[in-house]
């Protein structure tokens, strides 16, 4: 008869160890190793497959397109685009999110959307009673909405709900309240969170129930204790806010039935989230006038084009080490990109602090930004704003090359739609255009290199200036500290 193996699991980082000790080796985190019981191997041999269960079967012969078509939609439409175009029947989802960026009102407005198409939905919180759960809902304008509401936290009579209820649809808000008696540790540990979420799962592939689960988010941003989760489930998402800022993103970043980095945009209202259907026009400066070290790119995220501000600020600096901060971009790619601008095209920030910023609050990962944060880098610098009504895009290799972005045709497309006219491009990114397509309204122009960046920022100011298109911002001197230093007073909006 196999013993019981046990072992002790790190609460912080999940690394297992077969001994206890005082501190992770792993994580360095002290008193967080709680011993782990894992159920005995059960007898192996022949019989494990008598049923058939694990067969493998030719790939050519399988349909898969039934499971396509069903996919379960909530109605809200960002909610279904961040999980790919629906929610697949039979799989796991985990939205992680900070306590009271909206996770328990998206799921509500999402569940009573999946029971109005007229499916069966359970909505199960450990966190709130029936009561307050109702409250919410008429909040939101949902108290006749036909989900069927649970307040439980033991996995056991769960388990016993679901199997009479037969769902299509089940929200688990959320997986550290619940707990199974088969395992003595607390909720929200490791060992208690996984074989909770195992069970759930199980439950989702058996029964071709979709399951929701949400997931409590640590100080570092990660989803508490459980990456194990993360690796059980089909798709997770991250509900995301900046501090102050009304709106919401719900991201992607992993999806087995959909697109990774996919971005759904919320807005939090006195009646729950309201969807976003045009972010461009949110990640945009109100004014629309072009000013020195300002940029606009054209991004994706996800399958959806999204166009953001890219703001900088070069003034001279008195510091031996002048500072460089960035909000919203990585701070490494920034010192990149300077070397790169001093190296290649001559142009040095040395003596200069250096600010960058993507306008409302947005982080921006897609390479491609390189071209609009370099451009908004020399148009402060010159204290020349580029083209106006110019968008940009193209990922900048350590040679200065220009090297061409995934997606092209639809960055130029969403930059016509919102009515710019200018766009510089990766010279190899012209091959790809089809002719005739909204894009080609645009006057585009490419670069091979950084240099031809540097350039169209010069003349798009000299042509601005001539054409009167801009206006150059009045800069005045502050006065005291003998030294002359500058600010911008016309388009601060750092
Ligand atoms: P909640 O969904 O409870 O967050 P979570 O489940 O992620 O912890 O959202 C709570 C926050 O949302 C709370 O600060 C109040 C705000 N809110 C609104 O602004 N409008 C609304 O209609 C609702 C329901 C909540
Ligand atoms: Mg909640």
């Amino acid at each position: 008869m196999p013993r019981a193996a046990t072992s002790f699991v790190c609460q912080s980082c999940g690394a297992t160890y077969s001994k206890w000790s005082g501190r992770c080796d792993a994580c360095g985190e002290w008193n967080t190793l709680e011993e782990d019981y894992q159920a005995a191997a059960g007898p192996g041999g022949k019989a494990a497959n008598a049923s058939g269960n694990g067969r493998a079967l030719p790939l050519c012969g399988l349909d898969a397109a039934p499971e396509e078509t069903a996919r379960l939609s909530s109605g809200v439409q960002e909610f279904d685009r961040a999980c790919g175009g629906g929610i697949v029947p039979g799989s796991a989802l985990l939205i992680g999110g900070d306590p009271g960026v909206g996770k328990s009102t998206l799921l509500l407005q999402a569940a009573a959307g999946v029971a109005a198409s007229g499916a069966n939905v359970v909505y199960i919180s450990g966190e709130e009673a029936v009561a307050q759960i109702a409250m919410r809902a008429r909040r939101l304008g949902l108290s006749d909405a036909e989900v069927k509401l649970a307040a439980a936290t033991s996995l056991r009579d769960i388990m016993a709900t679901l199997k009479t209820a037969k769902p299509d649809l089940v929200v688990i808000d959320s997986i550290q309240t619940l707990w199974s008696e088969a395992i003595s540790a607390a909720p929200g540990t490791v060992t208690q969170v996984r074989a909770c979420a195992q069970e759930l799962v199980r439950f989702a592939k058996n029964t071709n129930a979709a399951v929701i689960l949400v997931g409590h988010v640590t100080k570092d941003g990660q989803i508490a204790g459980p990456r194990v989760v993360e690796h059980m489930v089909d798709a997770v998402l991250y509900f995301e806010s900046e501090p102050a800022r009304a709106f919401r993103l719900l991201r992607a970043v992993k999806n087995r039935f959909g697109a990774a980095h996919e971005l759904g945009v919320f807005e939090m209202a006195g009646d729950g989230l309201r969807q976003v259907t045009n972010p461009s026009a949110l990640f945009l400066s109100e004014s629309g006038a072009a000013a020195p070290g300002s940029a606009v790119f054209a991004g994706v995220e996800g399958t959806r084009p999204l166009l953001v501000e890219f703001q900088a600020l070069v003034s001279p600096s008195t510091l031996a080490s002048p500072r460089r901060a960035v909000v919203g971009w990585d701070s490494a790619r920034l010192s990149m990109l300077l070397a790169v601008l001093d190296a290649r095209c001559g142009l040095s920030f040395a003596k200069h602090d250096v600010f960058l910023s993507v306008a409302g609050g947005l982080r921006i990962v897609d390479p491609a930004a390189d071209l609009a944060a370099a451009a908004a880098l020399c148009s402060s610098l010159f204290d020349a704003a580029p083209p106006a009504n110019a968008i940009c895009f193209g990922e900048v290799a350590l040679s200065g090359a220009v090297r061409p972005a995934a997606q092209a045709d639809a960055r130029l497309s969403e930059g016509a739609k919102l009515g710019f006219c200018r766009a510089l491009v990766p010279a190899a990114a012209r091959k790809a255009r089809r002719e005739g397509g909204p894009q080609s309204a645009l006057e585009v122009s490419q670069a091979a290199g950084l240099s031809d960046l540097v350039a169209w920022v010069r003349n798009g100011a000299a042509n601005a200036t001539r054409s009167g298109e801009y206006r150059r911002p009045s800069r005045r001197p502050i006065e005291g500290g003998g030294d002359r230093r500058y600010a911008q007073t016309a388009t601060g909006r750092m």
